[in-house]
């Protein structure tokens, strides 16, 4: 399968991309970066510091600073002024290519002999530049996983979801560009929580990447309980790419999606018309299920995949 995975890490994007190399089915064409939870500098810097700490030898190209019309948002009060706070990584001499993750991303999925994969685990800017750059990527995209949205209440406004409402016009690109688009939303990611039972079980697996992990968790936990008064944070971002590696992972409902750009109060809003009470041409699979149990247990023998 050849995927691109485009992130904000982030502490959950930082848990899929170990997701991500650790399984041998994903052909990874490269990484783009866009800002969100922190500046697209310290992104960046975060996806570099995981993929040479992981040594997962992947290419990194640097996006959008900014949403296409919103001003640039951070996410500092959960993920730190690093953008990755509580883990130490190595220093090393990684750069980000010279080519934008637009231009990479048009090259990339154009050039591509088989449909492309494309994920996004923060704001959808650099997909939808991407597309408005050159439409005719969509006939070469096998589908478009995102970390996003809710059919139910939001966590940054009580109607939106903070990857949605970072750039609500990027994300309504996307969901109308034609291509497959499968939303794994709040509903599903807010149910596996990393609780101090799984911080505790995955310390046992003692190698670099359980060391990585745990120490990350503990930092997210904190922040998410300070914010949101959760007694383990939600990985959102890594249920994209466990679904890929489990297709059993998560149950999706084919329906009508509309991303609300007008609203002040709902702006960013993923209207899921599960009931079908509008009629309207289904758009997108949203995720309704998730087997936590399964989660958990595709995080750990990811875990356990990286003994070195
Ligand atoms: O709402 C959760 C999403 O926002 C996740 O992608 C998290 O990393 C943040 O970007
Ligand atoms: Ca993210």
């Amino acid at each position: 399968m050849n995927i691109i995975l485009d992130c904000d890490p982030g502490h959950d994007d930082a848990i899929a991309l170990l997701l991500l190399g650790s399984n041998k089915k994903f052909n990874v064409l490269g990484i783009t970066t866009t800002a969100g939870n922190q500046t697209i500098e310290k992104t960046t810097i975060n996806a570099l510091n995981v993929i040479n700490y992981l040594n997962l030898g992947y290419k990194v190209y640097m996006g959008a600073n900014k949403p296409l019309k919103r001003d640039a948002v951070i996410c500092d009060a959960i993920h730190g002024e690093s953008g990755l706070d509580g883990f130490i990584f190595p220093k090393h001499n990684l750069k980000p290519e010279n080519m934008s993750a637009k231009d990479f991303m048009v090259k990339a999925i154009k050039e591509s002999k088989e449909k492309v994969v494309v994920v996004t685990t923060g704001p959808m800017t650099n997909l939808a530049l991407a597309i408005l750059e050159d439409k005719n990527i969509v006939s070469n995209i096998e589908k478009i996983v995102l970390m996003g949205g809710s059919i139910g209440a939001g966590n940054v406004t009580p109607a939106a979801e903070f990857n949605i409402n970072c750039d609500a016009e990027a994300a309504d690109i996307c969901f109308r560009c034609g291509a497959p688009i499968y939303m794994v939303g709040l509903d599903v990611t807010r149910k596996v929580l990393v609780t101090e039972d799984i911080i505790n079980r995955m310390k046992k697996i003692n190698n670099n990447a359980s060391k990585m992990f745990t120490d990350l968790m503990i930092t997210f936990n904190i922040n998410q309980k300070k914010v949101f008064n959760l007694d383990g944070g939600p990985l959102h971002d890594p249920v994209t790419i466990a679904s890929l590696i489990n297709p059993n992972l998560v149950h999706f409902e084919y329906v009508n999606t509309e991303i609300d750009i007008i609203s002040s109060s709902s702006y960013g809003r993923t209207n899921c018309d599960i009931p079908n009470y509008l009629k309207k041409e289904k758009n997108s699979y949203v995720a309704t299920k998730i087997d936590v149990d399964l989660f958990f247990d595709i995080i750990e023998e990811a875990l356990r995949y990286y003994n070195f």
